[in-house]
């Protein structure tokens, strides 16, 4: 299947600790990786490892440090040649991993893709879209766009941070995925209640809603789904969990596996990448 990923691409420096910094710390981190990161184009490298032909749209910065970003696309053969490039630097994160948990803090002069840029870029041989949920109002554009040039593409569309106007998209695309950064926003403590929230917004779209060490929950064909969290030995990198389940999924999903079996899927794609550094899979 041939996906495009619209969303950013960040330069990510990650510093695996044993501990986070207390305020005014000078503290030496154990190791650091730079990277490329950001949400879109992390689903696509695991997409690309799965199997599936890969394209990304959004904005790469013409900056020096865009190079980390552009090379990695390539190890992973994800097609960057219709990405619209701006002046200034890629969206920064600087995250502190001490293998349980990670903690961004995220800088981003960047402008975001407009509707009028993702309009240049070519759809055809395009199976499935996958959007993330930002600029809410160019997204409303981007999406009406795909669905009156082709149809017959399925869309996908994470949301996974609270953003204004986000409720006039969740009714569009076919495949809507949330997760408990959302929920907390929404003070919603219950999956069931963040599940019943989401169909309130969106009467027709599949549903999958990760919920860390409970697992994950779906709503699809009036009924309900549950498939528990796959155990790993050894949490070593959670940064990008969320992304490595959006990647099972979208697997699951266009291999033609039902519902509950693509959240196993996607439980399992986010386990492993926990369990390792980085967003290689093998
Ligand atoms: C992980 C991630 C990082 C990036 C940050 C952006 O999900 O995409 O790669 O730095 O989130 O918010």
């Amino acid at each position: 299947m041939t996906v495009l990923g619209v969303g950013i691409a960040t330069l990510d420096l990650v510093f695996g600790a044993d501990h986070y910094p207390a305020e005014d710390e000078e503290m030496r981190a154990q190791s650091l990786r730079i990277s490329r990161g950001g949400n879109a184009t992390n689903t696509l490298v695991m997409l690309s490892q799965l199997g599936h032909t890969c394209r990304w749209a959004g904005v790469l910065a013409e900056a020096p440090e865009s190079a980390i970003i552009t090379s990695e696309l390539e190890q992973y053969r994800v097609d960057y040649r219709h990405t619209v490039r701006h002046a200034g630097r890629p969206p920064t994160s600087s995250i502190t991993l001490t293998g349980h948990s990670r903690t961004i803090v995220h800088y981003r002069d960047l402008a975001e893709l407009t509707a009028a840029e993702f309009a240049t870029v070519p759809l055809t041989g395009v199976d499935w879209v996958h959007f993330e949920g930002r600029a809410i109002g160019e997204l409303r554009q981007m999406i009406a766009r795909v669905r009156a040039e082709r149809p017959d593409c399925t869309i996908s569309l994470e949301a996974e941070k609270w953003r204004d106007e986000l409720e006039t998209v969740l009714p569009l695309p076919d495949v809507l995925i949330a997760g408990k950064a959302l929920a907390a926003h929404l003070k919603l403590a219950e999956p069931d209640a963040m599940l019943d929230w989401l169909r309130s917004h969106s009467p027709t779209a599949r549903i999958a809603l990760a919920w860390g060490e409970r697992g994950a929950l779906g709503d699809a064909h009036g009924q309900r789904f549950h498939a528990p969290a796959v155990g790993i030995d050894q949490l070593v990198d959670t940064l990008g969990a969320g992304d490595a389940f959006n990647a099972g999924l979208i697997d699951a999903l266009a291999r033609r596996l039902p519902f509950a079996e693509a959240l196993g899927h996607a439980n399992a794609i986010a386990a492993k990448k926990c369990a390792r550094f980085g967003f290689a899979l093998s």
